[in-house]
């Protein structure tokens, strides 16, 4: 480790499982603290400690937010059937009473990145386009959410929309999305950010970092996002992994820090679904609008299509719209 002397050794002995088990979540630029004994060169540890997350008191709230996230609008895999049901129920003009009732609450809805499919993210991915054209894809987005109604959108970027890919990422630049700008309902905001909405602060993030802590940690995948959202708040970093699969701009400040606690915290990007309440904050993963794409056929991964995640006066609701 680094520390103020340059460098530390510190050895954490397997005899100890818990404390083994937590070594085992250390990533490679997190800042961590640890308690131990000087034995030569050597610190034996007996504790690790991050920066960690204090538990939240709940607050009210006596409306409705939506969670999407990777719509990938222009994607011959976007179940546009599926999204015009969402589309028709967040304008209360589909589903059963109960649905209809979550509806009429619904304030935000807030759109976690890869609202596009884009272009040339990965080799020939123009056969899996139906438009192939950045501008028409988000000139598409806009057509659909532009029916969306009495609702305030927030739209963050993904790896797959236009614009600075290294996070840091400022919002989908205008000139490439110059229909969604022109609806009076939609803003744009950086990933990652925080958005306080009536009293409750959001914490937006696509979820890149994602790919690096299920490539590194043992019991950490695409499907248990919930563990590592749980873990990225433990360690109050969004991204402490550096030079893997996650490009970070080098900035004055680190805005991928997690300076304030969040009453919720929303991520996208492996296209699965995952809810988990912890400490008081609800960590939500928004799934997808895309079914299998030829990747996730040779990875056998198998995305959860149209379930879209509402807190719901306080209560996290999944309505399914496949
Ligand atoms: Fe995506
Ligand atoms: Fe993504």
């Amino acid at each position: 480790m680094e520390d103020e002397t340059g460098t530390a050794s510190v050895l954490v002995h397997n005899e100890n499982h818990s404390l083994f088990e937590d070594a085992e979540r250390v990533v490679k630029d997190e800042v961590l603290g640890v308690v131990g004994t000087r034995k030569g060169s050597l610190i034996m540890a007996s504790q690790l400690i991050n920066p960690g997350t204090p538990r939240i008191d709940e607050k009210e709230m006596d409306f409705s937010m939506v969670f999407l996230s990777d719509t990938h609008i222009g994607s011959s895999t976007f179940q546009g059937d599926a999204f015009n049901r969402f589309i028709k129920w967040i304008n209360g003009e589909f589903g059963d009473e109960k649905q209809q009732e979550i509806a009429s609450n619904v304030r935000y809805l807030i759109v976690a990145g890869d609202i596009v499919d884009g272009i040339g993210v990965y080799p020939h991915q123009d056969k899996e386009l139906i438009i192939k054209d950045i501008y028409k894809q988000y000139e598409e987005a806009a057509r659909l959410f532009g029916e969306i109604d009495d609702v305030q959108i927030i739209i963050t970027p993904g790896n797959h929309d236009a614009g600075r890919l290294a996070e840091p990422q400022p919002a989908i630049p205008e000139e490439y999305a110059g229909d969604l700008y022109k609806l009076k309902n939609v803003k744009f905001a950086s990933n990652p950010c925080m958005v306080g909405l009536d009293g409750i602060n959001v914490l937006i993030y696509h979820g890149r970092s994602f790919d690096d802590f299920a490539m590194t940690i043992k019991g950490m995948s695409h499907q248990n996002t919930d563990i590592i959202m749980k873990e990225l708040l433990e360690k109050r970093h969004l991204a402490p992994i550096y030079g893997e699969r996650t490009p970070l701009a080098s900035e004055v400040e680190d805005h991928m820090v997690i300076e304030e606690v969040p009453d919720v915290l929303h991520t996208g990007h492996v296209h699965i679904n995952s809810y988990k309440k912890y400490k008081g904050i609800h960590l939500v993963n928004s799934g997808t609008f895309q079914s299998q794409t030829e990747f996730q056929k040779i990875y056998n991964i198998m995305p959860t299509v149209a379930q879209v995640p509402v807190l719901n006066q306080g209560t996290m609701k999944i309505l399914k719209f496949n």
